[in-house]
């Protein structure tokens, strides 16, 4: 099989968010209990990518870098690249092109979270021959790419942002595509608005019959957290799973430890350099219990 490394798009002009994002870019403002991009890299840990690249603006990426490092701690590998200004998703390919060589990739939008049982994005990577995109069912699919399908659950079409949508399934900001989604990008014309689109990319996949839609169940939770609001709801969210639970969702380390990257002496590793806090206190039962 193919390896898959993973990129984290985690830049954008933040003038949505204004002044919550006047230091720096949004997937480091917190949702709830850790900063929001814990959220995509503990997704990415969990379909088993050990190799990833965090894309963002000049600003931002030593912030990242202090987070995460080069990823050993994890046991991972972390590279970090410079997205000059946000023109487009697509453009992460473009930006990762030396990092993903030969390999396939998988994106996922630095403001996307998933909570629930994620073993289907483990097997969408294992599966994956040229592109692999999802669908979810919302109530407001008009703030989205949109996916429609025929009646035999084949994907006919894709939209960015249509007026009038034709599904209630949105695309949700993970991509799984194998190494031609470099050339593809680099081919695409920027859109009206001056962005390479990604939804024009997952396109040039339909229109060869090479693309697999899948749709993700009511089961899992994808969440939005692009205006003040949608954050606030986010973070209510986590909040309650978590106090009623227990336990955390997007907990890198934990997850990195679930996966076997690191071993029980490496969580020990980085428990010794967090400081006395609630996530310090959580790791350390983490590693009292899984003996
Ligand atoms: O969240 C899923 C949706 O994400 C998809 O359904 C849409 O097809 C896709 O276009 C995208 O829509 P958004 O309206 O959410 O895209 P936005 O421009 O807000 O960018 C998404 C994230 O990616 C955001 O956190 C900023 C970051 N970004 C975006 C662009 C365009 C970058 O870091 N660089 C960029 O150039």
């Amino acid at each position: 099989m193919k390896k898959t490394k993973g990129i984290i798009l985690a830049g954008g002009s933040g003038t949505r968010m204004y002044p919550m994002t006047s230091l720096y870019s949004k997937q480091l403002i917190a949702v709830y209990d850790k900063p929001m991009i814990y959220y995509p890299l503990s997704t990415l840990i969990l379909a088993g990518i050990k190799e990833v690249l965090i894309i963002s603006n000049e600003e931002t990426i030593p912030h990242y870098k202090k987070l995460f490092g080069d990823g050993k701690l994890l046991g991972m590998k972390i590279e970090y690249a410079v997205q000059p200004a946000p023109k487009g998703i697509a453009q992460a390919f473009i930006i990762g092109e030396k990092f993903v060589g030969k390999d396939n990739a998988f994106l996922i939008l630095g403001d996307n979270i998933f909570y629930g049982y994620l073993n289907f994005l483990r097997e969408a990577v294992e599966k994956n021959k040229t592109a692999t995109v999802f669908g979810y069912y919302v109530k407001d699919p008009e703030r989205y790419g949109v996916v429609e399908f025929d009646k035999s659950g084949k994907a006919i079409s894709i939209e960015e942002k249509p007026k009038k949508p034709k599904s209630n399934f949105a695309v949700p900001g993970i991509y799984i595509f194998d190494n031609s989604c470099i050339k593809r990008a680099k081919g695409l014309e920027p859109s009206p608005r001056g962005e390479v689109e990604i939804t024009d990319l997952i396109k040039t996949y339909l229109d060869e019959n090479k693309l697999s839609v899948a749709k993700i169940g009511r089961g899992i939770a994808w969440l939005d957290s692009g205006t003040p609001d949608s954050l606030l709801d986010a973070s209510t969210f986590i909040a309650s799973i978590e106090q009623r639970q227990g336990l955390k969702i997007g907990c890198v380390e934990e997850a990195a430890y679930q996966m076997g990257f690191i071993d029980k002496k490496g969580l020990n590793n980085i428990i010794d350099k967090i400081p006395n806090s609630y996530y310090r206190n959580y790791l350390e039962k983490i590693v009292e219990n899984k003996e």
